[in-house]
């Protein structure tokens, strides 16, 4: 089979990202605001979210038509019951490189060796601050800092190595802590990644004045610990990354905002509901769960598949300063394709 799919704009499909539960133990206000996802939010029913061979299936077709990367999201991913399991016949997929999972890394502790032994690549960890004032105004109040690191920790001892750590960045509510950020994990090998606070979905109130460009990120690390920038590590690679002058590890600027990145974008995503999306930023996706329950052949799926990529056109960030101003549309929420 041919990897030589590319989209209108001639990019590649490499990256997969999968949400697999709308579910999270986190109420951030930049992604599930506690006002409106209260006790009573009714949360997708068993029966609309894709079964792990529905998963595995999808990922099978794809990986012969160019998916390298496959990155486990949500919501939070291990809420999801039995998660090794789909990281296990993931890992068996020919053509599948890479596995990652980005998590709140609360259940990280009970977690990180099975999902390591199952064939887990690698992780990412969000981290908004050390601080616990700041960090439980920003991720909801209902878990610790503390509970953080210690996943951390956990999945140390698992064996990941140079994990990545996500940090939003929001004016005037944890720029004064992002310098103590990225001191705590310097020299440890893992990466810290700070990233603007972008305007996904259309709950999270987002405003351009609370946006810190990633100039001013760099400058705010540089002005206490010296960095040079370094080239990236893979074409299209979404943070810039930033080294230590002296030697003692790296840190990563995800600029969606200032400096938008999509013309190199190969990424796909796919909704805990079974809908392919072709851009963070999409208003909606193609479902894929209708196909699949319909009882379609693979080359059916196929087909489908192959045709929405080619027609993807999407570079939203990229066109977002014409948009602003005008009303936001209806779009995809964050916790229902995981960033
Ligand atoms: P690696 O595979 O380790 O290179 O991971 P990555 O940097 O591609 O993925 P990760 O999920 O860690 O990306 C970090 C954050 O960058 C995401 O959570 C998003 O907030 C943002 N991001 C990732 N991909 C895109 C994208 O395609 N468009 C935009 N606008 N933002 C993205
Ligand atoms: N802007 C920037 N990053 C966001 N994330 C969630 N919502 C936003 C937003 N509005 C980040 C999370 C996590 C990753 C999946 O995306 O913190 O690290
Ligand atoms: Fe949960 Fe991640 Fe959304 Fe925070 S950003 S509410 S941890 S899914
Ligand atoms: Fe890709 Fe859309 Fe992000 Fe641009 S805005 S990098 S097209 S996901």
């Amino acid at each position: 089979m041919s990897s030589d799919l590319r989209d209108s704009l001639d990019r590649p499909l490499r990256d997969l990202r999968i949400s697999v539960t709308d579910r999270c133990n986190f109420r951030c206000t930049y992604c599930m605001p506690a006002e409106l996802f209260g006790e009573r939010y009714a949360f997708l029913p068993r029966d609309e979210i894709l079964s792990f061979e529905e998963i595995e299936r999808l990922v099978a077709l794809m990986a012969p038509m160019g998916v390298r990367k496959v990155r486990i999201t949500g919501g939070e991913p291990l809420l999801r019951h039995g998660l090794h399991e789909l990281v296990r016949s993931l890992a068996a997929i020919r053509g599948v490189e890479d596995i990652a999972l980005t998590t709140n890394g609360t259940l990280l502790e009970r977690m990180a060796g099975q999902l390591k032994r199952e064939g887990l690549s690698r992780l990412t960890i969000s981290l908004d601050s050390l601080d616990p004032e700041v960090f439980s105004r920003m991720n909801g109040g209902k878990l610790s800092v503390q509970r953080v690191l210690d996943g951390i920790s956990a999945a140390e001892e698992a064996g990941f190595e140079a994990m990545k750590i996500n940090c939003v960045v929001q004016r005037g509510v944890n720029d004064h802590t992002l310098a103590a950020l990225a001191r705590h994990f310097k020299g440890t090998g893992h990466i810290v990644r700070f990233i603007e606070f972008m305007d996904v979905g259309t709950k999270n109130n987002w405003d351009l004045e609370q946006v810190l460009p990633a100039t001013e990120i760099a400058a705010l690390i540089d002005a206490e610990m010296p960095v040079e920038s370094a080239e990236p590590n893979y074409v299209g690679e979404v943070a810039q990354r930033l080294r230590y002058r002296d030697g003692e590890g790296e840190i990563g600027i995800i600029s969606s905002v200032s400096n938008p990145f999509c013309g190199e974008c190969s990424r796909a995503r796919l909704t805990t509901d079974g809908k392919l999306v072709t851009c963070l930023f999409a208003q909606g996706g193609s479902d894929l769960r209708a196909l699949l329950r319909s009882g379609a052949s693979d080359d059916e799926v196929r087909e489908r598949i192959r045709g929405i990529w080619a027609g993807r056109s999407d570079r939203y960030s990229e066109e977002r300063s014409e948009l602003l101003g005008t009303d936001r549309p209806k779009r995809v929420e964050m916790y229902q394709i995981g960033g």
